[in-house]
């Protein structure tokens, strides 16, 4: 069970990793137009690989088998730690089978909204494929029954592909695309933070700190050492 993030802002990569539950970054041409103009792409994915140091997904925008791999092997060059999204299709199955068998490049078969295309993505050789859970439910489709199927079928048969679920929109999404079988989810920074709240959780934890700074103030316990819980906080801030 892992999770990445599934976005290119880098404070929201830098807050999430500092959470240390993030192992790897995913980006598409849509995350990258979410950030302000002007910059180099080359750049940003750098700067996004340097912080995450696993596994970062880039995705191409050629659409025929040679611009493919052409792109790719770009990008590719550019760090050990990229990930090369390749849209799924015949001309991307093909890049696929090129770029894994032949050009040394790891790939991750995006937009993947049906068990036949997970099936052809891990034949081709496809270290990563990425089902879509919120596009397969706008079609009116259940996402579960893709995952588990996909799951159990790579799980039967011992493919190495890994499964990752992206297109998340609810909490409700992550936990139920990890219950059906997924290696990966793929969650966007606002869903990542509701995940860690819960009003009971909020409620309990002023009910008990109330409680002690009370037994505090009426001398009620002595505390033989203060804890120095500030410096630790900001000691955690800076290693991100
Ligand atoms: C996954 O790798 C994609 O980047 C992403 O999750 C697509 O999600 P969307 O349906 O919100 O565009």
């Amino acid at each position: 069970m892992e999770l990445y993030i599934d976005t290119a802002n880098i404070q929201e990569i830098k807050e999430a990793l500092s959470w240390g539950c993030i192992t790897g970054a995913t980006t598409n041409p849509k995350i990258m137009s979410n950030e302000k103009g002007g910059y180099s792409f080359k750049d940003k994915i750098l700067e996004i690989v340097e912080l995450v140091k696993e596994p970062v997904s880039v995705e191409v925008t050629e659409e025929d088998f040679q611009g493919m791999v052409d792109e790719a092997k770009i990008y590719a060059s550019w760090h050990e730690n990229i990930v090369i999204k390749i849209p799924m299709g015949i001309e991307g199955l093909k890049a696929v089978a090129q770029l894994e068998k032949y050009e040394n490049v790891k790939t991750n078969v995006t937009a993947i909204m049906a068990t036949n295309q997970a099936i052809l993505a891990a034949l081709s050789g496809a270290s990563y494929a990425s089902i879509f859970y919120g596009r397969i439910s706008d079609m009116g489709y259940d996402p579960v029954g893709v995952i588990k199927e996909t799951s159990a079928l790579y799980k039967e048969l011992n493919i190495g592909t890994k499964l990752i679920v992206g297109s998340i929109r609810t909490i409700l999404d992550v936990n139920k695309a990890f219950l059906a079988g997924a290696d990966i989810v793929t969650v966007p920074f606002p869903i990542l933070k509701k995940m860690t709240q819960n009003p009971k959780t909020e409620e309990t934890i002023k009910e008990f700190n109330s409680i002690w700074k009370e037994m505090k103030e009426k001398g009620l316990i002595r505390l033989d050492q203060e804890i120095p819980a500030r410096k630790l906080t900001f000691a955690l801030a800076n290693e991100v």
